[in-house]
Formats: structure tokens, sequence, C-alpha cells
């Protein structure tokens, strides 16, 4: 079983690059499908994710090349338009490919995502959008089968701003016949980087980064070149991982306004920030201060995805803090493994209470999920001791070469695969 193994007490110092976002890059490597023809895609990060997403692309008739950073897919070859199984089970934002192989293909089978580890994460807003659209979606067996001899341009309301029906239905509409207009779309800077890759192939997309999307249908796409846009969240994660140890830290390749809500909440927690251009750097004080609440919430809020990071760091804060979850019902799982490092935690239902320890010490603790996976590794940095952090796969889903950084910045770490 694959660990981290960390002895806690070192100030982490240095430099790190914030390599391309995961949650950019997911959706970005589904729509590569659409031109048909060759997509360049730069900063691309060393992640189980990527793997699993390239293993779909090759399945289905793509050839994916990597050098370094960079992935060049060329989507001439699709051929198949039914995703393994094995791998949708694997990664669920492979629904990703729902909108992006309807468009290209007409048709798609996949099959039904269901939960995962956070919670319940259905998607029926993705399938009622494409119905809208036109689409005919038959769910059986697990399986739903889709068919479009032609999409239509139309008005969607979003109950909820949902990342990923938003990416969905952009990819569905970008050959759609008319105007796609897309209402209470989620505003993340990921949906972004998807309209501007999507319009320097050729596509017709605007709105991106507010409510309102609009996707005007187009005949043929063109070759592409893309940067990805930096990873927020590891960024927050690193300067998470500064913070808990008395640290300090330099980000460069960061883009500050992406983590306006973090960076409130550490300068609130008694951190030392200063960003200019591209670049952040942090230094922690000596004790944090307990942050009053935090409450995640769709961008521009506090993300769901620092949650359970920034609780690491309150359990080792003077003083009491809230946690309220309002995305994922399930996302506190990372409290009872915390509670065994000796942190004092009260979770019920969505809010958790947090009462700043002294210290915490190392223990065996378990990774269940990629995030919460990521505020154990912090909170074994800080802990007196040795931890281990069982189950390590999960955080491969989201850190590119975590030992190696943290181990440049000072960290006592070693990852056995
Ligand atoms: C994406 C991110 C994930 C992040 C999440 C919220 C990717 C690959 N993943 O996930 O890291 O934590 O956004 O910022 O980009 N919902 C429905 N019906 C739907 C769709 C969603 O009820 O059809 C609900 C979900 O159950 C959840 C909430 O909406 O409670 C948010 O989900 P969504 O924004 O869709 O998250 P993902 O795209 O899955």
């Amino acid at each position: 079983m694959s660990k981290f193994v960390i002895v806690g007490g070192n100030k982490l110092s240095g430099e790190v690059r914030v390599g391309g976002a995961k949650n950019s890059v997911l959706p970005i490597m589904a729509a590569t499908v659409l031109n048909g023809k060759l997509n360049v895609l730069h900063d691309i990060p060393k992640l189980s994710d990527v793997i699993i997403m390239t293993e779909i692309l090759e399945s289905i008739g793509c050839t994916v090349e990597r050098e370094g950073t960079t992935l060049s897919i060329d989507s001439s070859g699709l051929n198949n338009y039914q995703i393994p199984e094995n791998l949708v089970r694997e990664m669920r934002s492979s629904i990703i490919f729902l909108g992006a192989i309807l468009a290209r293909c007409g048709k798609v089978v996949i099959s039904y995502p269901g939960g995962c580890e956070i919670g319940p994460r259905p998607i029926d807003l993705h399938l009622r959008s494409l119905r809208e659209m036109g689409a005919k979606i038959v769910e059986k067996h697990g399986f739903l089968f889709c068919e479009a001899k032609e999409l239509k341009g139309t008005e969607i309301q979003l109950d909820f701003p949902s990342v990923g029906a938003t990416e969905n239905i952009i990819l569905a509409a970008v050959f759609a016949k008319g105007t796609t207009t897309i209402r209470n779309a989620a505003r993340e800077p990921e949906i972004i980087d998807l309209e501007n890759y999507i319009n320097a192939m050729g596509g017709k997309v605007s709105g991106a980064g507010s409510a309102t999307i609009y996707i005007e249908g187009v005949e043929e796409l063109n070759s592409v070149e893309h940067q990805i846009i930096p990873d927020r969240i590891v960024a927050g994660t690193y300067l998470a991982a500064a913070a808990i140890t008395k640290g300090n830290i330099f980000l460069n390749n960061v883009i500050p306004e992406h983590i306006q809500s973090i960076l409130y909440k550490l300068k609130e927690c008694g951190c030392h920030i200063v960003s200019k251009n591209n670049t952040i750097r942090l230094e922690a004080p000596e004790k944090l201060i307990a942050v009053d609440s935090i409450k995640t919430l769709p961008y521009p809020g506090f993300p769901t995805d620092m949650q359970s990071q920034m609780m690491a760091l309150m359990t080792v804060s003077d003083g009491i803090s809230v946690f309220i979850e309002t995305i994922f019902e399930n996302r506190f799982k990372h409290a009872e493994e915390l509670t065994r490092m000796g942190a004092s935690i009260k979770v019920d239902g969505r809010v958790a209470i947090v009462k700043g320890v002294k210290k915490l010490t190392g223990a065996t603790v378990n990774a269940k999920d990629l995030r919460g996976g990521a505020a154990l590794i912090l909170a074994a940095l800080a802990a007196e001791g040795k931890t281990i952090v069982e189950h390590g796969k999960h955080i491969e889903r989201g850190y590119d070469h975590l030992e190696e950084v943290l181990k440049s910045l000072g960290a006592n770490i070693k990852y056995l695969k």
C-alpha cells in the first residue's frame, strides 16, 4: 500500500513553481476530441488523473505523447464513442467526455459515474441540460446511452453553478446549431481556461468567469496550442504547508487573483503575505490565530478543495474555528484522522468545530480522498514525531512530485509506492 512517512517539526522554506491546474487539464484533455486535429498542451502536471484521461483518449483512438510537461494529443483517429467502464469508475470527472464526444460523434456511451469518497455526486444537471439541447439519453444497466443527430443552442438555467455541468454544456454546444446560453454558470477560473482553449481553435465562447456564458455553434475547429493556468489549489496547499510549519515560502507561476479567498483567510490567521505579479511570498507567524469561520462556496467564495487543508491549520491555531461545508455532503472524513493526531474537532453534519490544541502528535492515519489526504500531510509536517499517511495514491491524483517538492523545502518525508 502506498504511504507517506513524515517526521514533523521542520520549518519549510524555499521556492516552488506551481504547475498547471488539474481541474483545467482534465476538461481540456476531454475537449481535445472536438477538433479531430492536433492539440498541444503545455504545463501538464504528472498526476494519476492525467494518466487515466490519457488512457481514455487512447482507448477511443486518439494518440497522446508526453514530452516533459507538454502533451500532444492528436484526435484525428477517434474511432469509438464508448468510454471503458473501468476508467470511468477510476475517475469521476471522466463524465466530461459526455458533452465532448456527443458533440464530435453525435453519440456516446459511458457508464454512470456514481458516488465517490466525498459523497454522492449526481449528474442530473448535466443530463437535463444536454436533453434541453436535444440529446436523447437512456439510462439503463448503469450506462448512459446518448444520441443527438444535431444539438440545438438553447437557454439553460442551472439550479446550481456546477463546474462539471457548465463544462459539459460548453463542450456539447461548440458545434450546436445556434447559440447556447448558460445562466447561473460556474465562474471558476478553470471555466475561463476552457473558454480560451476553445476560442484558440476557432470556437465562439464568451462570458466565462461571469454567471452567463454564451456559446455560438461553429462548423469546424483548428489545431491548437494552449498553456494551462496554474493550479490554485496546489498553490493554496503549499502556502498552507509553510503556514503550519512556521516557515516561509515563495511561489512563482501563481495567479494571486484566483486565490484571493484563500489568501484572505491565511492573513486572518496571522500570515504575512505579499503578492506581486505572478508570485506570492508568505511568512508564517509563530502561532496561527484561529479564523472565526470558513464557509465553502462556489468561486469566488472559499473553495471546498481547500477546506481540509485549512482545517489542518486550525487544529494547531490559537482559538476556535467553525467550518461550514456547503458544496459536498461528506467532506469531513479527514476530521477523524486529524483527531487521531491529537486534534480537537467536533463534526455535526455539514459543520465542524475545531478547537486549536498546543501540538499534534505523529500517528498512522488514512488518506480517504485527495484533499483530505493533503490535509493529513500538512498536519504531519507540523506534528511531533513520525506520521504514516496510508493510501497515498489518493494524493497522487492532485499533487505532482509532492515528496520532492516538500523535501526541497526542508521536510523530512518519504513516499513508499
Ligand atoms: C469540480 C472539481 C472539484 C471541486 C468541485 C467544486 C473538477 C475536475 N473537479 O467538481 O475538484 O471540488 O468542482 O468546486 O473540476 N451537483 C448536482 N448535480 C449535478 C452536478 C453537481 O447536484 O448534475 C452538485 C454536486 O453533488 C455537488 C455540487 O453540485 O454537491 C458541486 O458539484 P460540481 O460543481 O459539479 O463539482 P464537480 O464538477 O464534480
